[in-house]
């Protein structure tokens, strides 16, 4: 994908913005979605019963992994992205697959739209990396209907991918000062946290992505340096010192062994689904707010889909 943006040093001076479109940018986001992430998007329409009509915002949706399969049901979508290349890429993919929606580009931070809104107001591993948490929770909330699905999935905290994004973060550029480690929202009790009691019917449920693509960790690894925009980003970044990026390279094989189990050699990437209704109004918020997560847990057969190197399965938290 070309790109008008640096992803070495030089992205510093570009500003939050900038920064976060350089990353994205790079590599091939749109091909991890379609080889990987692609049963999450499904996923979390399912799981929000999205219907024809709906009025839905996917937030930092990237190249429409939610929004473009929401708006096949006949829902009414806009993709909402701080990164135009991928909302382009989008906007391509949407067309070959008869997908008619909206592209918009927006911070999940201060999200363009009036409140009350949206029926639905979703995001996909998407506005997790947004570095102010209660700031994007609070836009959520404040676009989606009173009544209306907040729907989110989030790496968990301790899962693969938070150790992947743990692990690249030395190699990235320094985050914006203050900015909190998306890796939080993979946390039932602070998602529920963070969304407060103007929301009611808060669920939310582990469940395991399969991922059957890489023999070993080195075949892990090559496709992330290669596709992934943030391993991508962090390797071009130190390009110029060869003893990091051989450390880089021995960190992520050796990561992805530790995950990888089975024949053929499979990885287990859990995530966290949440969802919650806004209340209908101020004086419906019950004094006594449940405060432990529910527990659903969602039939895996539901997400399969064998032709995929993925597979999606659910259990309880
Ligand atoms: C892992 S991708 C997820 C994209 C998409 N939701 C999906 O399921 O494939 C993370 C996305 O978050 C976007 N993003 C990061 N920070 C953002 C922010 N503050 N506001 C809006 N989008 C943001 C990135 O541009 C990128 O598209």
């Amino acid at each position: 994908m070309t790109t008008g943006h640096r992803t070495d040093g030089a992205a510093a001076d570009l500003g939050y913005a900038g920064r976060t479109t350089a990353l994205w940018a790079s590599g091939d986001y749109a091909k991890t979605v379609t080889e990987l992430l692609c049963p999450l998007g499904r996923a979390l329409v399912r799981a929000s019963a999205i219907r024809p009509g709906d009025r839905v915002l996917d937030v930092a949706a990237g190249t429409g992994n939610v929004a473009i399969p929401a708006a096949l049901t006949g829902a009414d979508v806009i993709a909402s992205d701080l990164c135009p290349e991928l909302l382009d890429r989008g906007r391509e993919l949407a067309q070959t697959r008869g997908a008619r929606l909206h592209w918009q580009v927006a911070n999940a931070e201060a999200l363009p739209f009036d409140t009350n809104k949206f029926d639905a107001v979703l995001s996909c591993v998407g506005m997790m990396f947004a570095p102010q948490h209660q700031c994007a929770a609070d836009e959520l909330v404040r676009v989606c209907k009173p009544g209306g699905i907040i729907g989110l999935i989030n790496w968990t905290s301790d899962g693969f991918m938070s150790e992947l994004m743990t692990t690249i973060k030395p190699y990235l550029d320094a985050p914006q000062p203050g900015s909190q480690p998306a890796a939080r929202w993979g946390d039932a009790a602070y998602v529920r946290d963070l969304l407060g009691d103007r929301v009611s019917n808060f669920t939310a449920e582990q469940h395991t992505l399969r991922v059957v693509m890489f023999a070993d960790g080195e075949a892990f690894r090559d496709y992330m340096k290669a596709h992934c925009p943030p391993p991508r980003a962090a390797y071009q970044r130190i390009a110029n010192d060869p003893r990091r990026v051989d450390e880089l390279d021995d960190k992520l094989a050796a990561l992805a062994e530790r995950y990888l189990a089975g024949t053929p050699s499979t990885m287990e990437w859990d995530y966290l689904l949440v969802t919650a209704r806004k209340r209908q109004s101020p004086e419906c918020v019950s004094p006594a707010m449940p405060s432990a997560v529910s527990h659903n847990s969602i039939r895996s057969d539901q997400f399969r889909d064998d032709k995929q190197c993925t597979r999606d399965d659910a259990r309880r938290v």
